[in-house]
């Protein structure tokens, strides 16, 4: 039994993942053949696109779900539209969806944990996973990206971002986001 289901699992991975496999040695007793290494080509992928904030009007992509306005612990779901170009109206190629929270008590700092799922292209179903620290006054933000689906299965990489535009009064943004992510 334990000779059958190791040779399965092995024929999967040949069949469905692997180009090229390797073990340690010759002697690896039958039902420790799960420990195969699968290696695969690593890519690396460059994302551009501009997060579209907006917290006015009848129809919000991003709603308080948490707290008492922009102090420590406030919390906001989001639904923003991921666009091609800087305009809203500009293409939408996917939605950032997931919420931030203020997490900083003497700061203006955020924690994101944010899915870009794509909707055009050929990441048309794939999506990334951010989780990070977003200290909006700076100019150029870093956060992790700490995995993916579909196309970006395995993904890790970082996102910069950097807001283009603003609105005191709505808190409407435009936000500039390169990601780089390596996946495979
Ligand atoms: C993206 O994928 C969905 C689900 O498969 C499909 O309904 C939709 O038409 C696709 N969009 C584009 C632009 O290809
Ligand atoms: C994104 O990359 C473009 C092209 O290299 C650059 O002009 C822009 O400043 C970058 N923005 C961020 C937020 O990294």
């Amino acid at each position: 039994m334990a000779y059958s289901a190791s040779y399965t699992f092995f024929i999967f991975n040949f069949l469905f993942f692997s180009i090229s496999f390797s073990s340690s040695n010759g002697d690896v007793p039958d039902d420790l053949l799960e420990s195969i290494t699968v290696s695969r080509m690593e890519k690396t992928t460059h994302l551009h696109f501009y997060f579209q904030e907006v917290l006015s009007g009848k129809n919000p992509t991003a709603v308080k779900i948490i707290g008492d306005g922009r102090g420590f612990g406030t919390t906001l779901m989001i639904d923003d539209a991921l666009t091609q170009g800087l305009g809203r109206d500009s293409k939408v190629i996917g939605r950032a969806q997931g919420m931030y929270s203020s997490a900083a008590q003497n700061d203006i700092a955020f924690l994101m944990v944010v899915t870009f799922a794509f909707t055009e292209g050929m990441y048309n179903g794939s999506s990334i996973s951010m989780l990070g620290r977003n200290h909006v006054v700076d100019d150029v933000r870093e956060m992790p990206i700490v995995g993916g689906s579909g196309a970006f299965r395995f993904a890790r990489g970082y996102a910069l971002a950097h807001t283009v535009w603003f609105d005191p009064n709505t808190g409407d943004a435009s936000v500039e986001y390169n990601v780089s992510v390596v996946h495979f």
